[in-house]
């Protein structure tokens, strides 16, 4: 790579985020929009191998890291292992995925023979009244085994957990204790405005300063220095345990952002925030650098809203 694809202030692409699928077999009330029937999409979505030829053209152009798999519900997408087993073949062995855990127990295995390294895994309440009235979905207890069984096939969990005013914010001590238990990070996420949120004033926001305050009524809390291009800013609590905020309005982490994303219908994205893709389906080696370029030039100082809602453009 003679020139890099880099911007201004130093940003390239080392992680793309793949969405395999806009749909979810979850209804969340922040995501999807009240009233609406989730469909599939009329578009042609791309197989295992026009996900490989992608990920691995673009590989050669920007060096990737890491490739974290996401949707919709990336479990959905029936060769998942496939695709897994494809990636570690084109040398990338950084794999993460970001599921609801809905339909992980059963897949767990074969995924983790492909290869899959990570998991951050969707938990917004412990109580299954709560956790129903977000997702729409009964079974919590699924979830719940496949978490224990994530930790016990030695992968890496994290539990992401989207913060709602009125709705969930009192399971953050629960929740921060069931995974201490465990001994694996929680990240606290503040609401984005996506989809059909964005034009919408959210009475849901509850921000970083409630969440530490909250936390902070059971036990001290001291700030760590967030790591270079991640979401999350961690806190350490006297009680010995880690969470972390994924404070997308009250702290931007933009600046060192390294993301790109592959959206299901072959189309890229430098930034969450970015209204449209751009299609990189069947481009030459000359375009594809074109591509690139106009992706990284999406990127933004903060995160600015999307209409697109999460599910399309992947977490
Ligand atoms: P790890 O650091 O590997 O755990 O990745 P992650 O935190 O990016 O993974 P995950 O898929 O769990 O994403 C969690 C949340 O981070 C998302 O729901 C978003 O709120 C936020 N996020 C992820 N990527 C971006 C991004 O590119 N820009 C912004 N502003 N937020 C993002
Ligand atoms: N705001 C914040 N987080 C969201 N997620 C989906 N939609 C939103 C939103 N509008 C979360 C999911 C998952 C992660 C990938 O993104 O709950 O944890």
């Amino acid at each position: 790579m003679h020139n890099p694809i880099e911007d201004s202030f130093g940003r390239q692409f080392k992680t793309l985020r793949v969405s395999l699928t806009s749909v979810c077999n979850m209804s969340c009330i922040y995501c999807v929009t009240p009233g609406i029937i989730q469909q599939a999409p009329k578009e042609k979505v791309l197989t295992t191998s026009e996900y490989l030829e992608a990920i691995q053209k673009i590989h050669q152009q920007v060096g990737l890291k890491t490739i974290r798999l996401t949707g919709g519900e990336p479990l959905l997408f029936n060769e998942l292992p496939a695709l897994i087993k494809g990636i570690v073949e084109l040398g990338i062995t950084d794999i993460k995925l970001t599921t609801n855990g809905l339909r992980l127990l059963a897949q767990l295995d074969s995924l983790v023979e492909a290869g899959l390294k990570s998991i951050n895994i969707s938990l917004d309440a412990l109580d299954p009244g709560v956790f129903r009235s977000i997702s729409k979905v009964s079974n919590i207890r699924s979830v719940l085994d496949a978490i224990d069984a994530s930790i016990e096939r030695g992968l890496e969990v994290k539990i992401n957990t989207v913060v709602l005013k009125g709705v969930n914010d009192h399971q953050i001590v629960p929740l921060l204790e069931y995974a201490s238990a465990r001994n694996i990070p929680i990240r606290f996420l503040e609401l984005m405005k996506m989809g059909y949120l964005h034009y919408n004033e959210s009475d849901y926001f509850f921000s970083m300063d409630e969440i530490v305050e909250r936390i902070s009524s059971v036990t001290s809390v001291a700030k760590m220095k967030r790591a270079a291009s991640n979401t999350t800013t961690y806190w350490q609590t006297s009680k010995g345990m880690v969470f972390g905020v994924i404070a997308n309005e009250s702290e931007p982490f933009c600046s060192d952002c390294n993301r790109l994303r592959l959206d299901s219908f072959g189309n890229i994205y430098g930034c969450i925030s970015a209204s449209e893709g751009i299609d990189i389906k069947e481009v030459t080696d000359e375009a594809l650098t074109a591509a690139l370029q106009k992706a990284l030039a999406q990127k933004q100082d903060y995160f600015t809203g999307s209409e697109i809602s999460m599910k399309y453009i992947g977490g």
